[in-house]
């Protein structure tokens, strides 16, 4: 456990000094003076610091209110019978000592009007929460709940609950985690689990996306189909997948959300994500044809017709049916990765645009959104829609969530909108460990340097985005969410500070006992070991403490079979890899493999020297190692994410090398990603030329795949030019034609497509 000390002078500077002389006499004899039993409160309180001597909890203990705060003593009254198993009574009478005593009487001068502000104070005699509103006087209890889960305890007889105060506010308002519980759905039962939990951290949004291209999750009255037909599909492996809440399970679920000061905030994807509910109704899409609810993961180019007047007399009613089971200031509509080409193609569509006086599809979801969007206002709601809100005009009163990095949040808050940060690139944690760790969350700053002081106000918080793809199951979910989670409820509670993540960590540790009581299954915090490669060495290092680090090498030959996983041997320095092989490495902490193993692939490499030139530039989000990335002798796996591979979005690679004298060259390979889902696709032809002057440029090797364009999976393929004779030429210019264009068959036709490459092997 961490040992706490004052965090913060100032206010409670008195409490330090009883602190210090405290810890002065701790280990003497005066029998007046107690240990103190260290508590981690998570997230920080903004100020915090141990109190000489403990409360002592028992039967005769009252809990004692003011009338307002009876709903908030019953709460703590029954979390004390779960803790205690001890049931105490609730009285109006006060009493000197032996209570609990919840005060809203008076404004706090020290809550600037903020209503989540609260005061604990736990001494010999009482234990008194003082805040402004319930809000406060429920993260009052909260930390209280994680102080009592942290104090030693028989069940029914006395506790001894540690002596301290904590002043407290939330630096943000918007404190949120995203569910999607459309890709893969989960019960009412797990979404209380995570209400409970939501509050546990003090994070107060549950942003519950209910509507998707894989389903629809909302029962609704006037359209059965919804929950008949569009909450189900057919896996591809032919099995029925799905669900739905029905409106009775949605009220309780609100009404539990409530009694944990959580709002829900319904997210009811429009004008995209929309194939589910078009398979039910086909009339609400341009084509009006049947379509099934899709089983396959990716962006689809199916979406609701903006020529056509039905389709908003259905969002509307579906609308009107959500806003009588939330109560939430807003209403989330989505927004995001909606294909155009649809519309584009569609008479409807093209007439709304024309009469409309709109300048192309962009502006169309403008209009789309606009509608919804005064909808939405004139029934007293605000709505939140995804960065993508912003082309083509933001509609005047939305609140944006930007998640393509902070510009769509720093954008709004520039034109004086409301934003909610939640960035691929540090919340997105459906992103595997070695993209977004613990760490990383934690560095999170959701208030991006560039915005003027009057404009920051505008960011309201963030959210974690829980996208459920890949997570078919409750262990999966909690493994995701936890801990990375609790590091943005950190971030947005306590505010941004990287020189606290150690302290952090210590208190994660503890926490992962209660996480164990609560049933969550928690994932780890990061991927334990990282590998660098330096010249033609891997280096191994240690992500965390306490663990050795083993590793082996195979052939590329080599199959992986669990007899050979046995063969590890103890890391003590650079390992050699230049050479075609595999490298796994994993952790080993008290004795047993910890964490996921890590692997890469090698290749011998040759020597170039000068910087490659490229006709055109990679993406910088896909930079694959930057100028030498493609020929460092480390390639790209089946994680196009690993950051091996370089992609080319709507361009071709040409890429020029020059070598050693007298290299000699017979063979021209390169690995290309094709994984149509995320509109990457291998290229149509892959050409190999020559030059040794740098004019004329002889073509060597020619090829076209051997995949078709539409195979659906992830793959990694190899194209490769062999030359007739070995030749030594001075350069060598590698190049590959992007399919430029997602061809018409696929859901994003229209958009640009990458082209990924990793590694170039020339041999
Ligand atoms: C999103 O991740 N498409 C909002
Ligand atoms: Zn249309």
């Amino acid at each position: 456990m961490k040992k706490y000390y004052l965090l913060n002078i100032g206010k409670i500077n008195l409490l330090c000094s009883v602190l210090v002389s405290f810890a002065l006499t701790s280990c003497n004899s005066d029998p007046k003076v107690e240990m103190i039993e260290p508590v981690s409160i998570l997230p920080m309180p903004q100020e915090f610091g141990y109190q000489p001597n403990s409360f002592i909890l028992n039967p005769d203990t009252k809990i004692c209110c003011n009338i307002e705060q009876l709903r908030e003593a019953e709460y703590v009254r029954s979390m004390i019978m779960d803790v205690f198993g001890l049931e105490l009574a609730i009285s109006h009478s006060t009493s000197e000592a032996n209570l609990i005593s919840i005060n809203t009487n008076d404004s706090l001068s020290n809550s600037k009007g903020n209503p989540e502000y609260y005061e604990l104070s736990i001494t010999p005699d009482h234990i008194l929460i003082n805040a402004d509103s319930s809000d406060g006087v429920f993260w009052a209890i909260q930390s209280l709940k994680q102080v009592f889960d942290q104090t030693d305890h028989q069940d029914g007889f006395a506790a001894r609950v540690q002596g301290l105060k904590i002043i407290d506010h939330p630096k943000f308002k918007h404190r949120g985690l995203l569910l999607d519980c459309c890709r893969h759905f989960f019960s009412k039962d797990i979404i209380k689990k995570y209400i409970q939990l939501l509050a546990y951290y003090k994070m107060n949004v549950l942003h519950w996306h209910l509507t998707e291209d894989q389903g629809w999750r909302i029962e609704i009255d006037k359209y059965p189909k919804l929950t008949e037909k569009s909450a189900w599909r057919i896996e591809q492996n032919g099995e029925l997948y799905g669900g739905f809440y029905t409106k009775e399970d949605i009220k309780e679920i609100v009404e539990y959300a409530e009694r944990h000061h959580v709002t829900i905030i319904p997210e009811i994807e429009l004008p995209g994500h929309s194939q589910a509910a078009i398979a039910a109704y086909p009339n609400l899409s341009c084509k009006n044809q049947p379509v099934e609810v899709a089983n396959d993961w990716g962006v689809f180019k199916e979406i609701y017709c903006a020529g056509n007047d039905s389709t908003f007399q259905f969002l509307e009613d579906v609308l009107l049916e959500v806003m009588e089971l939330f109560p939430s200031e807003y209403i989330h509509i989505g927004g995001d990765e909606a294909p155009k080409y649809r519309w584009e193609h569609c008479d409807k569509c093209q007439k709304r645009i024309a009469s409309e006086g709109l300048k192309d599809e962009h502006e169309l979801q403008s209009y789309f959104i606009q509608r919804i969007e005064n909808f939405l206002n004139a029934h007293g709601r605000k709505l939140i829609g995804w960065d993508e809100i912003l082309e083509g005009g933001l509609s005047k009163n939305a609140t944006v969530q930007s998640w393509r990095g902070m510009e769509g949040g720093i954008k709004a808050a520039e034109s004086g909108h409301f934003a909610i940060m939640s960035p691929t690139s540090h919340c997105y944690i459906d992103y595997p460990l070695d993209a977004i760790d613990l760490e990383r969350v934690y560095s999170f700053n959701p208030i991006p340097d560039s915005l003027e002081a009057d404009q920051k106000k505008f960011i309201l918080g963030g959210e974690v985005n829980m996208w459920t793809e890949h997570v078919p199951d409750e262990n999966n979910l909690d493994s995701k969410v936890f801990p990375r989670m609790l590091a943005l409820s950190e971030v947005l509670w306590t505010g941004t500070d990287t020189s606290r993540f150690d302290d952090f960590q210590e208190r994660i540790d503890d926490h992962f006992d209660i996480l164990d009581s609560m049933n969550v299954a928690y994932g780890a915090e990061t991927i334990p070991i990282s590998m660098v490669k330096k010249g033609d060495s891997a280096l191994l290092k240690k992500e965390v403490n306490g663990i050795e680090i083993e590793y082996r090498i195979d052939s590329w030959e080599s199959d992986d079979t669990a007899e050979q996983a046995i063969h590890f041997a103890p890391y003590t320095g650079p390992i050699d890899v230049n050479r075609d092989c595999f490298l796994t490495a994993r952790a080993v902490k008290k004795g047993k493999p910890y964490g996921d193993s890590i692997q890469q692939k090698f290749c011998s490499k040759i020597e170039i020297t000068e910087l490659p030139e490229y006709k055109n530039r990679f993406s910088e989000h896909y930079s694959g190692g930057g100028n030498y990335g493609l020929f460092d002798g480390q390639l790209g796996s089946i994680n196009f994410r690993d950051g091996n591979w370089q992609g080319f979005w709507g361009k071709n690679l040409v890429v020029t090398i020059e070598l050693e004298e007298g290299q000699e060259v017979h063979e021209v390979s390169a690995n290309f990603y094709h994984y149509v889902n995320s509109w990457i696709f291998r290229p149509i032809r892959f050409v190999v030329a020559i030059s040794d002057n740098g004019i004329d440029w002889p073509k060597v090797g020619i090829e076209t795949p051997q995949i078709a364009e539409d195979l659906r999976g992830q793959h990694i393929i190899e194209m490769k030019a062999v030359l007739r004779e070995p030749e030594t030429p001075k350069y060598v210019r590698i190049m590959a034609w992007n399919v430029n264009k997602v061809p018409d068959w696929h859901e994003a036709a229209g958009s640009d497509a990458w082209l990924f490459v990793d590694e170039i092997v020339i041999k």
